[in-house]
């Protein structure tokens, strides 16, 4: 029987427990999944793609069947690369939709029309409630202000922005 590969993509910036949480759900569900990190984003990273992958590789070291990678260009095309049938997303609220549902029917736009016309669905899962809320963008500006993210990201991703956060302050302010 043929493998089930899902591709988890995102920006990842960084990895919080709200994604930990997807990929746990996904993995019941899939027999690899690929954590794949967009190269090309317009948004400007707080972490490099190095900086991204080497957290979620170390977050997700116990995991069995999770791989990370980067990925540059259309993600469509990189899922078909890797032979994958799926792309998993975390849906947390109704806000997420527009935006999901947008990307969604592009990517399945492109992939019927690509090369190979492959078939790629994205599903999509929900992540326990107390994730709701939770955003990288929401932890970048917790830890920026001096708040707690222990109960949303790992131990060692939150002192990676306390450090990530006191270099930049250093070179503002020197
Ligand atoms: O975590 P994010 O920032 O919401 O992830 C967005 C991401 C990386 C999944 C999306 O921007 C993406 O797929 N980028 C790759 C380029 C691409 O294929 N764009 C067309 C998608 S409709």
């Amino acid at each position: 029987m043929n493998e089930k590969i899902a591709i988890y993509p995102g920006s990842f910036d960084p990895l919080t427990n709200g994604h930990l949480d997807i990929l746990a759900r996904a993995l019941k569900i899939f027999d690899k999944i690929i954590v794949a990190v967009a190269a090309t984003e317009l948004k400007k990273p707080l972490f490099s793609i190095a900086e991204r992958l080497k957290m979620i590789k170390t977050a997700t070291l116990n995991l069995k069947n999770v791989e990370a990678e980067s990925f540059s260009g259309l993600l469509v095309d990189y899922a078909l690369q890797k032979k994958a049938n799926a792309l998993i997303r975390g849906l947390r609220a109704v806000s997420d939709f527009e935006y999901e549902f947008q990307m969604a029917l592009m990517n399945r736009h492109l992939a019927k029309h690509s090369k190979n016309q492959n078939h790629v669905e994205t599903v999509y899962l929900m992540p326990d409630e107390k994730y709701t809320y939770l955003s990288s963008t929401l932890v970048k500006e917790v830890v920026r202000l001096g708040g707690d993210a222990k109960n949303f990201v790992p131990k060692f991703i939150e002192l990676a922005l306390i450090k990530k956060f006191k270099s930049s302050h250093a070179k503002i302010y020197l």
